[in-house]
């Protein structure tokens, strides 16, 4: 059963993942699926709130009454999200955004030179939007949750990114040897700014989209 707890809230959420271009045909991407993201914005229109949902490749169908904004480049889905933000409750960075991007684009297809070395690859840093998003809380008591793929010390590095992003919560998941990407489920630890830790079972993104809904409603409700 649907609780209104959002109702009258505007969530932020990210999905996918950005692909960073070559030249035309080419680009830096990864294996995100965009499912949890997804997830988490039907399970928050299910519980009441106006949803934004910045999209990047994901070609999966729109969430039924969400306002979703299809993204390519980690550049394109900042300007998306800082955008909505401005007046948001909560913003969920879920999607996978490449930490860096080719140095140059190519703007016609690279072409293999015969007997030739290939280049090197030059990339260039792209902007931390969690971070920055965390940093300038665009309204006073706006919850800010990222997430985070680890596949070993997962609790330890989960703790330091944490405190590095400066985000409310994060959500640590288990990955490689198959776990969380393009699958179905998830486990995960949420780990909070004020030091809890909620560990979530496996199960489907949408139990692990409502606890972290559970998460943010409680701070939202403790917000001055
Ligand atoms: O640093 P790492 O990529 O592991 O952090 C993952 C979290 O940070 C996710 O919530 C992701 O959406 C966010 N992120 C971001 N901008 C980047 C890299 C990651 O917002 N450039």
């Amino acid at each position: 059963p649907a609780r209104p707890d959002l109702a009258g809230r505007h969530v932020v959420v990210s999905a996918g993942g950005t692909r960073e271009p070559l030249d035309p045909v080419r680009y830096l991407g990864n294996r995100s699926s965009g499912k949890q993201g997804y997830a988490l914005a039907r399970t928050a229109l299910a519980r009441g709130a106006r949803v934004t949902l910045v999209a990047a490749n994901t070609g999966l169908p729109d969430p039924a009454g969400a306002d979703v904004i299809a993204v390519g480049t980690a550049e394109q889905l900042r300007e998306a999200v800082v955008k909505a933000a401005a007046d948001a409750d909560a913003v969920v960075m879920a999607a996978a955004v490449a930490d860096f991007r080719p140095a140059a684009y190519a703007a016609s297809k690279i072409k293999k030179q015969d007997g030739q070395e290939p280049e090197p690859l030059a990339l260039v840093r792209n902007p931390d939007i969690l971070a920055e998003i965390s940093a300038r809380r665009a309204r006073p008591g706006q919850v800010v949750v990222g997430f985070a793929a680890e596949t070993d010390d997962v609790l330890a590095h989960g703790r330091a990114k944490l405190a590095r992003k400066g985000c409310d919560l994060l959500v640590v998941n288990e990955v490689g040897d198959g776990k969380a990407f393009g699958t179905e489920d998830n486990e995960a630890v949420v780990l909070g700014a004020d030091g809890s830790a909620t560990p979530v079972p496996h199960g489907p993104k949408e139990a692990l989209a409502d606890q972290v809904w559970d998460l943010v409603a409680a701070r939202l409700e403790t917000a001055p």
